[in-house]
């Protein structure tokens, strides 16, 4: 354990801090150190801190796609999830990091906006949503992004506009050495915000209905290979409701992985190399991971 006192920073870090509580999953270890700062200038002066002691960050937004192994996260994990407002401009609706995407949306309903009701009741942030680029029913946030303030890894602010690199399936240039503290969506003027509420309330039952909710998890653990589904390939495998400790697939959604009560992040990480071992084997497929995995040695 590293040797020091951040309370002479005057900044709200504290030390072992289960974030694991907090993560879809609601298992996994702790971070050595943890701030939540509740302002961009906090933020700013965490990354500065930690980079004066050579800790290394880790940005979280809700943790909702993350599993975290049990070994926990050395250095600093920093959450967004105070970061909150939103804001609207005409057809711009610019979010802090924070701010959940759900709220997000409804916001910009209430303005006669319309653009990600498809992506109604994805849990997570807007940070979040955005550098996974979070997506669902053919829709993407990266349809509807704008711009986004960013921190670069220098420690300046820098506004990144979407360009053909910028996103690509399930991915974007901020989830690597960019922390995304503000975005901004271009959406489109409704003719109905009651439409549009109803909508999106429609694309939540189906999420609901899918299971998602019904356990801890991580929703989709993998991503979808080009032109196919991975709920069906694992389901075509039979793996639905194959278990390895307290950690099941889910027999709701083959690509959903529970936590049925009590499985550790080693249950979670073991039953989903085995989906993909067992995939491999029977379809050819490769399954990439969706989720984060904090603290384990990704096999390739
Ligand atoms: N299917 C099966 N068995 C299953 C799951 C799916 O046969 O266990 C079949 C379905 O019957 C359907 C097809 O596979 O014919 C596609 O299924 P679904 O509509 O559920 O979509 P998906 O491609 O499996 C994607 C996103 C989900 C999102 C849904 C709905 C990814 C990895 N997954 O799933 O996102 O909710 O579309 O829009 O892109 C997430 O990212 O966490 C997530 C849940």
């Amino acid at each position: 354990m590293t040797n020091l006192s951040f309370r002479e920073e005057k900044i709200n870090i504290g030390r072992n801090y289960p974030i694991a509580s907090r993560s879809g999953f609601k298992c996994g270890g702790c971070a050595e150190y943890y701030a939540q700062p509740s302002s961009i200038t906090e933020l700013k002066e965490v990354f500065i801190l930690a980079k004066e002691r050579r800790l290394p960050i880790t940005v979280l937004g809700a943790a909702t796609n993350i599993l975290v192994s049990s070994d926990g996260v050395k250095g600093v994990v920093v959450s967004t999830t105070s970061l909150k407002g939103v804001s609207v401009k005409g057809t711009l609706v610019t979010a802090l990091a924070g701010e959940s995407l759900d709220s997000l949306i409804n916001k910009a309903i209430e303005h006669n906006l319309t653009g990600l009701e498809e992506l109604g009741g994805i849990p997570g942030t807007v940070g979040g949503a955005v550098s996974g680029n979070a997506g669902a029913a053919g829709k993407s946030v990266s349809d509807f992004f704008f711009y986004a303030d960013c921190l670069d890894k220098d420690g300046n602010t820098i506004r990144v506009k979407k360009d053909s690199d910028t996103f690509s399936y399930r991915h974007s240039l901020f989830s690597s050495d960019l922390v995304v503290l503000t975005a901004s969506f271009s959406l489109l003027p409704s003719l109905s915000a009651s439409e549009c509420r109803k909508k999106k309330e429609a694309y939540l039952k189906k999420r609901l209905e899918s299971g998602q909710f019904a356990s801890p998890s991580a929703g989709c653990i993998f991503k979808n290979p080009e032109g196919m589904s991975a709920g069906r390939l694992i389901d075509e495998c039979g793996l639905k409701g194959k278990t390895v400790g307290k950690a099941a697939v889910s027999p709701y959604h083959a690509n959903f992985i529970l936590n049925t009560g009590g499985a550790t992040a080693e249950d979670i990480y073991l039953l989903s190399e085995l989906v993909r071992e067992e995939v491999k084997a029977k379809t050819g497929y490769n399954l990439e991971y969706e989720i984060k995995l904090l603290g384990f040695k990704e096999k390739a």
